[in-house]
Order: structure tokens, then sequence, then C-alpha cells
């Protein structure tokens, strides 16, 4: 079969499940035949698939018409510089996540030698992101899934950062009781059980619910944590956890009760309240 009858079926069978047939189509049909995408656009009337070809490459496109991520499919994600492996383990790192990491370079002075601690690193997108744009901060990045911190370390060594150290272990549990950090950020679970996204979004059929569930209504990790760093934080330590775009008001909540001062929520590029952070004293 030639190339470009292929490329047109594919483009047909994408257009009802993804918002992008077109871009999907060509990152999938390259990647199966080990082209670029200036390369599958050179000549593809001339090209003829082998058999094997062909069913490599409906096979893909037929798991991205059942809303498989093209993320897992690619088996990686550009995150801030960097680009990530990532797969059925992890959280696939969103776009949103890039605003906690431009404000933690923004409000910690670059030449501070900051001592932070990420909890639940996931493919470690917020800890590379930080290590790769400061050298000389000492980040612990921790989560309770194996899998996850065995892609995170992966990663790791794909970017050759020697400034992150992987913790194992729930929460808290990964620190000793004298151990404080500068900066704690997270960010945790925080749908809820019966959360419409679940539903509605088919991509997150494929994502771990261990990385998107968090109780009833999505706060159980977000207090957890806002309750737990207080013993982990100096004075003037902060706390940056980001949340769902509905839930600024009540972390906010959640930040007063425990006796934070400087409670501040940010909105990200589409003016959504997402990260809130606040000062320990
Ligand atoms: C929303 S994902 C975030 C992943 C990554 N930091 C990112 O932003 O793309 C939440 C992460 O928290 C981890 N997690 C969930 N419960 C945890 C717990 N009790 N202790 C440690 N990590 C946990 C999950 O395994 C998952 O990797």
């Amino acid at each position: 079969m030639q190339l470009n009858f292929l490329w047109r079926w594919a483009i047909v069978e994408l257009t009802a499940t993804s918002t992008t047939p077109h871009l999907d189509a060509e990152l999938l049909i390259a990647d199966a035949l080990g082209l670029t995408r200036a390369q599958l656009y050179s000549q593809p009337e001339a090209q003829c698939l082998s058999a094997d070809q062909q069913r490599s490459i409906q096979d893909i496109v037929k798991r991205r018409k059942n809303g498989e991520p093209m993320a897992y499919l690619r088996g990686e994600q550009e995150f801030w510089s960097l680009t990530l492996k990532v797969d059925e383990r992890v959280l696939i790192p969103r776009p949103e996540t890039e605003l906690l990491v431009e404000l933690l370079l923004k409000h910690c002075p670059p030449q501070k030698n900051i001592k932070l601690a990420e909890l639940g690193t996931g493919s470690g997108a917020i800890a590379l992101a930080l290590a790769s744009e400061r050298p000389n901060w000492k980040i612990v990045a921790s989560d309770f899934s194996v899998e996850a911190l065995q892609l995170a370390s992966e990663n790791l060594q794909r970017h050759g950062l020697s400034n992150v150290e992987l913790r194992h272990g729930d929460w808290f549990q990964v620190f000793g009781t004298y151990e404080y950090f500068d900066v704690i950020v997270s960010n945790p679970p925080y749908l809820g059980w019966g959360d419409p996204h679940l539903s509605s979004e088919l991509s997150l059929a494929f994502e771990p619910k261990t990385a998107l569930i968090a109780g009833k209504n999505g706060l159980e990790d977000l207090e957890k944590i806002i309750q737990q760093a207080r013993a982990y934080l100096p004075q003037s330590g902060q706390l940056f956890l980001e949340h769902g775009s509905e839930q600024a008001s009540m972390v906010t909540q959640l930040f007063k009760k425990y006796g934070y001062q400087a409670i501040q929520s940010y909105a990200d590029l589409a003016g959504h309240l997402r990260v809130t952070s606040g000062k320990w004293h």
C-alpha cells in the first residue's frame, strides 16, 4: 500500500476522537517508519509500505482512536525545556504545571543554595526542570510509586542531572525528623472520586488513578501536605501547591487553617488560579 493512502485513512480514523487528527497521524506514522516529519512529506506518493509497516501503523492509529494519549504512544512528552520519557507508570506532565516551575524560579533567588523537596514527582518533570535551571539547588524528589521512581530515574540519567535525589515513600515519611527544606512543592492528586473530568476526558482513563484521585472531594492529599509540611519548613519556608482550577479558595482556607502566612494564588495562562503558596512562620 502507498503511504499517502494510509496517511489519509489515518486522518479520517482519528477525526472522531482527536482534536488534532492531522498532526497525530503525521507524528504516529513518522515514528512508525523511523522518519522525521520533513522526510514523511518529501515523497508520500512514491513510498510503498511493507505489510509489517502497514500493520504497525494501523495498530497504533487504532490505539489513538480509542483515546490513548499521544505521549504514551510516542513514549515522550515535552516539559519546560526537557524531553521526558513517559509511559503508563506516570501521569503525563501538563503544560499548566510549568506555572509551578516559573513561580519557583521567580520567587527563589538564583544565587541562594536552596534546599527543595518535591512530593509526588511522577516522571520527575518539576524536579528535573528546576534542577536543569538551578544546578546549585539541592533537590529531593519523592513518590510512593516504585514504578514512577524508576521512570524518574531514567529521566534523570537521560538529562545527566546530578542535583536531584529520589526517595521512595508516602508523602512525608521519606524525610528525617530534623530535615528542613527552604521550599516544598507538590502537584498532588486533586480530583474527587466522582469528578466529571474522569468520565469526560478519555485520556484520563489511561493514566494511573493514584496520580489523579484524592478522596471524595479531591482535597485529601492537599490538606495532608499543607498540615504536615509545617514540620519540615524552617522559619519563612514556603509551600507551593498546584490544585484544580476550582479549588483555589478551598486550598487558601486550608493554608489559613494550618497557620500559614502571605498566602497567594496564581493564575495560569488561561487565567485559572492553579497554584497557591504560603509561608510558614
Ligand atoms: C498529579 S501526579 C504529579 C506528577 C508530577 N509531579 C507532575 O506534575 O507531572 C501526583 C503524583 O503523586 C504521587 N502520589 C500519590 N499519592 C502519594 C503519596 N501518598 N505519597 C507520595 N506520592 C504520592 C503519584 O504517584 C503521582 O506521581
